[in-house]
């Protein structure tokens, strides 16, 4: 009997020091992000921005996602998504923002509020070595590959008598440049630079095709984080994180 009692006393014991175990975990889980989470919908395809190292999401974006995220007293959760799907993902709050490179746009205004640009950028194209294509002029009648739903996929519509072949990943329109499908591909002129430094015989246009800036989408009626991110993305600049982190990934020439 008595051993019976000590049984059960052990075995109550040890299950509320597991009780116990559970809840300590939680609520320091809670005061980590007293702030609640802040999801960022991305696609992790776009080096130097954000690309996968093993299993984790890195880049400029992931990392300046983070000091906001530090700044706001939040833990950072970033969503893997295919670029067309980041706009939805902030709409539906599925997301509470959307940030990959993406380029402030009217269009995707009438859908989304941006944050304060936080990078500039362009557009460039990319070609074989031996190509006959000098200038984005040269463009017109040609097969030109894009990544789906982004800016170049636009542009790319609107030249003349080009075929334009989308695709879901930047890399795969470079590749399929590199097998002679498409005869160019218009993207942003860093992961250019990334592409065309890990496929040989291509190269990069010296006339960009359009000058865009970088901003964080941010569903239209969260004003609140509409203004912390900015307040956060201010203080950034100000106090210079922002261009070490940029520093760290892109090479100034
Ligand atoms: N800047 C371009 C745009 O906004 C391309 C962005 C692509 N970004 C990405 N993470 N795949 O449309």
């Amino acid at each position: 009997m008595k051993k019976l009692i000590a049984t059960v006393l052990i075995g109550v014991m040890a299950l509320s020091m597991v009780a116990c175990g559970s809840k300590k975990t939680e609520s320091t889980e809670a005061a980590e992000a007293a702030g609640g989470t802040l999801v960022m919908a991305t696609n992790a395809e776009f080096p130097p921005y954000e690309y996968y190292e093993g299993e984790n999401v890195i880049g400029i974006d992931a990392e300046i996602a983070q000091a906001i995220a530090d700044k706001l007293g939040m833990e950072l959760k970033i969503e893997d998504m295919a670029f067309d799907s980041i706009i939805v993902a902030v709409n539906s709050g599925k997301a509470d923002m959307g940030m990959a490179g993406m380029t402030v746009t009217e269009d995707r205004l009438e859908n989304v509020n941006f944050s304060d640009t936080y990078a500039h950028a362009s557009q460039v194209v990319i070609v074989k070595e031996d190509s006959t294509i000098a200038s984005p002029d040269d463009l017109s009648g040609k097969k030109v590959g894009v990544q789906l739903g982004t800016t170049g996929d636009a542009y790319a519509g609107d030249i003349e008598g080009a075929t334009v072949e989308r695709y879901n990943k930047g890399f795969e329109a470079v590749q399929a440049l590199s097998q002679d499908k498409i005869d160019a591909v218009i993207i942003d002129g860093e992961p250019a630079k990334v592409f065309v430094e890990e496929n040989e015989g291509l190269k990069i246009l010296d006339e960009a095709f359009t000058e865009e800036d970088y901003a964080i989408a941010i569903a239209k009626d969260n004003d609140e984080l509409l203004e912390k991110i900015n307040g956060a993305l201010a203080e950034l600049k100000e106090s210079g994180e922002l261009d070490k982190i940029v520093d760290k990934y892109i090479t100034a020439e």
